[in-house]
């Protein structure tokens, strides 16, 4: 019996979401955010990372860009905390989150809410840098898919391509950018650029990216033409 088009979709939407429910709730990186207390398990990929790739110290600008429900700026902001400069409170560094999403505060870190692709939110990112040298700029930034499958690729090329831009206008000459893209979706041209604009690139798939996921981290440090 033919359950019709739309109930066949509802239930293939709906095995979906249980699967994913199931593997969220018996997920281990979910149960160490709550224990942890990060908003997101999110927070252990940049976290691996980190301890392979040393990239956040204290003292450093930090730029997270699509930084919504927070886990990245939380775990950069512990670990800016943990300078022993800062024994009496506050960070030693600063962090600029953007989102287009809301988040809720975190202390310590100075929240714009906007789109990056706007001009308008791009000034207003710019003005919060206020002239700094930036060390670090990290970016989790996932567009809404179509599930067309050039659509996405020119998606996510483009928000790449202006993180890409941002670094290259803001990092110091030995900064880094680490960027969230896609295998399959423009992937081999978007890790041209990197070489291009940094001196090293790496591949990272930390083990909180799912198996299933095509996620991947790419990883560029050290400008080849720095600003004057
Ligand atoms: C996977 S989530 C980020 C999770 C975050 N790193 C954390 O640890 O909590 C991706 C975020 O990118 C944001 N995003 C996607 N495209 C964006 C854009 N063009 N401008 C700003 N934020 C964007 C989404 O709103 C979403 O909150």
């Amino acid at each position: 019996m033919s359950l019709g088009p739309h109930l066949n979709s509802f239930m293939a939407k709906n095995r979906f979401n249980q699967s994913w429910l199931h593997d969220h709730i018996n997920d281990p990186y979910v149960k160490l955010a709550q224990r942890d207390g990060y908003r997101a398990r999110a927070a252990y990929k940049l976290k691996e990372i980190d301890e392979q790739d040393k990239l956040i110290r204290p003292g450093q600008v930090i730029v997270d860009l699509g930084a919504a429900p927070g886990s990245w700026s939380q775990y950069a902001r512990n670990k800016l905390a943990a300078s022993p400069h800062r024994a009496g409170g506050g960070i030693d560094g600063t962090i600029i989150a953007l989102d287009m999403l809301p988040m809720e505060p975190i202390a310590d870190v100075t929240f714009i809410q906007g789109d990056f692709r706007d001009d308008v939110i791009l000034a207003q990112l710019e003005a919060a840098v206020d002239g700094r040298a930036v060390d670090l700029v990290i970016s989790d930034m996932a567009p809404n898919l179509s599930g067309v499958a050039v659509a996405d690729a020119a998606r996510i090329e483009h928000v790449c391509d202006l993180a890409l831009e941002f670094a290259q206008d803001h990092l110091t000459p030995q900064g880094a950018l680490l960027v969230k893209c896609f295998h399959g979706s423009g992937y081999s041209q978007i890790v041209e650029r990197f070489k291009q604009q940094f001196k090293t690139v790496a591949a990272r798939k930390p083990k909180a990216s799912r198996d299933k996921s095509s996620e991947t981290f790419i990883l560029g440090r050290v400008l080849k033409h720095p600003r004057a």
